[in-house]
């Protein structure tokens, strides 16, 4: 594509300040979703920084993992799956509790959306201090599947989230 995904980043995504609480600057990436070469950048840069991890899934998380790890997905030619906040999947559920940013929250997988050993990429838009991803990956664990790389549009780096999640490979397009 014509476009570098960190140009489109710079460009098309909004810092929203002291939202949703005071202090916190929140990146907004609506106005990127908006743009579709950005979009159609981010998405392809992912694509190719992940590959490499040969994964079987992409996992997505709510919300906005959702948006980036769909086209994700299709693009490496592997299946989707979400990672609900609690009570929105209907199946049976594994569940995990973890701090955010700001406040706390449960997440849930279906119990059989995930291969035994399956080769898995968790997606989200923003890694801030990593308890999403690193609930996730307890998620995928519980599974019996194993995570083999994150990947994110933007990471905070004040807040050390990449420390949390040292473990695996973390793709990550730009850092604020
Ligand atoms: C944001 C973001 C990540 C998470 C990152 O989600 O989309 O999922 O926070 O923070 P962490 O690395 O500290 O865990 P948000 O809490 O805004 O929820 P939403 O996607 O449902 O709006």
């Amino acid at each position: 594509t014509s476009v570098d995904a960190a140009t489109a980043i710079d460009a098309c995504v909004r810092p929203v300040e002291d939202w949703p609480v005071q202090g916190v600057t929140f990146r907004d990436v609506t106005p990127l979703l908006a743009a579709p070469d950005a979009f159609g950048a981010v998405t392809a840069a992912l694509a190719d920084a992940v590959r490499e991890l040969r994964p079987d899934a992409v996992v997505g998380v709510e919300a906005r993992g959702f948006i980036f790890g769909a086209p994700l997905a299709l693009e490496l030619g592997v299946g989707f799956v979400p990672v609900r906040k609690e009570g929105k999947l209907p199946a049976d559920t594994h569940r995990a509790t973890y701090a955010l940013e700001y406040g706390e929250a449960t997440v849930e997988i279906h119990t059989d959306a995930l291969a035994p050993g399956a080769r898995v990429v968790v997606v989200d838009d923003v890694l801030a201090t990593g308890g999403t991803l690193r609930a996730a990956a307890e998620l995928v664990q519980t599974c019996g599947a194993q995570v083999v790389g994150n990947a994110v549009v933007l990471e905070i780096g004040a807040l050390a989230g990449r420390e949390r999640l040292a473990d695996v490979p973390l793709v990550s397009l730009r850092r604020y």
